[in-house]
């Protein structure tokens, strides 16, 4: 009687949700590693390489590095370097190019982090009627950088929505991690929640039962102050927006970003905020107030981020100029001096 009662108490313990049956203090260890990132934003994304005004260039990655950034992600657009057919075959230049990114990452010291981005016939159309086309691009990267160090991140798919709901969406990520750990047993995956991966659904994550994977979010809030004027998020012209820091500004964030910590705590999890940014119409100064705080509450939460992004228009730097925006990069990296760069605002 005496052993079914001890069974019955650790059995309530590990169901309640703060005693935890999978262990994934690696998954930690390397969340610390990831530290403070950057997208390379803008280049692996577009159809074309380069047409959205972002060339890989190597140089990029060694800034990155000697700006102090330990991490880069890079948001990929497979889905049109693919063959059409069964079973899917990615364009050999294409991988090509993008090893040769992921190596030159690893290279200058940076952990990259690759994801499948603007999959749009996942989000605006039948999801299921794409599905074999994204577990065979999962099955294909997988395969491709199976020998590669746990320095190399996966991150399942850019910011689920739309037609992709959460039922949906949990049956992709059951089923793309399994396809990935096919190959990579071990591997750091990234996993987000459906609509946009914010917080809105987050409660409907089934949260696979790994203990290889960090939780992945994105941080724009107030949207009409980060994308003020971006026409794609429909704010064309709505700009001469700030953002002080008023208390009301600060609990947004905090309140956000405090949801996440919770979920962290309760589900044994890492957290990365993989996209946060103001688009360069928002007035420089709220750009690094705003920056600022949402970087201290990440270090406050003990997560890891990546900054949206590194040479475009949420950029922190100007190629054409060759100057940065140092208050931005002093907010992502506090412990770093930026003085003896060219200031874009100058
Ligand atoms: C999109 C980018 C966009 C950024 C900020 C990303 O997830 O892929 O095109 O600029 O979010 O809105």
């Amino acid at each position: 009687m005496k052993k079914e009662i001890i069974v019955l108490f650790f059995a309530i313990l590990f169901c309640n949700g703060n005693v935890y049956s999978i262990d994934r203090s690696h998954a930690f260890e390397i969340n610390q590693k990831l530290g403070m990132g950057i997208n390379l934003g803008g280049c692996f994304e577009a159809d074309v390489i380069g047409s959205w005004g972002v060339e890989p260039k190597p140089e990029y990655f060694k800034d990155m590095k000697a700006k102090g950034f330990s991490n880069v992600r890079l948001p990929i657009k497979w889905s049109v370097h693919i063959m059409k057919e069964s079973p899917y075959t990615i364009d050999k230049v294409f991988m090509d190019t993008i090893r040769w990114a992921v190596n030159t990452a690893l290279a200058n010291g940076l952990i990259p982090v690759i994801n499948i981005h603007n999959f749009d016939e996942l989000v605006y159309k039948n999801p299921n009627d794409y599905k074999g086309q994204y577990l065979s691009i999962w099955d294909q990267i997988a395969r491709e950088f199976q020998s590669y160090s746990d320095s190399l991140i996966f991150e399942l798919l850019n910011e689920p929505h739309d037609n992709m709901t959460p039922d949906i969406w949990n049956q992709f990520v059951a089923d793309g991690l399994s396809k990935i750990r096919e190959t990579n047993p071990d591997r750091i995956v990234m996993i987000t929640s459906a609509d946009w991966g914010g917080t809105t659904v987050l409660d409907k994550l089934i949260l696979p039962d790994d203990p290889n994977i960090i939780l992945t979010t994105h941080c724009y809030d107030p949207l009409q102050f980060t994308h003020q004027g971006a026409s794609w998020a429909g704010l064309s012209g709505k700009t001469g927006i700030p953002w002080t820091g008023t208390e009301s500004e600060v609990k947004v964030l905090k309140d956000f970003l405090s949801i996440f910590k919770q979920y962290s705590i309760q589900h044994n999890v890492p957290i990365y905020v993989g996209e946060f940014g103001v688009y360069e119409k928002a007035d420089e100064a709220s750009r690094i107030r705003w920056t600022n705080c949402l970087c201290s509450l990440i270090r406050e939460y003990n997560f890891s981020g990546a900054y949206w992004e590194y040479c475009a228009s949420f950029g922190i730097y100007n190629p054409a100029r060759k100057c940065y925006h140092t208050g931005i990069l002093k907010a992502l990296l506090p412990n770093k001096n930026f003085d003896k760069y060219q200031d874009c605002s100058k």
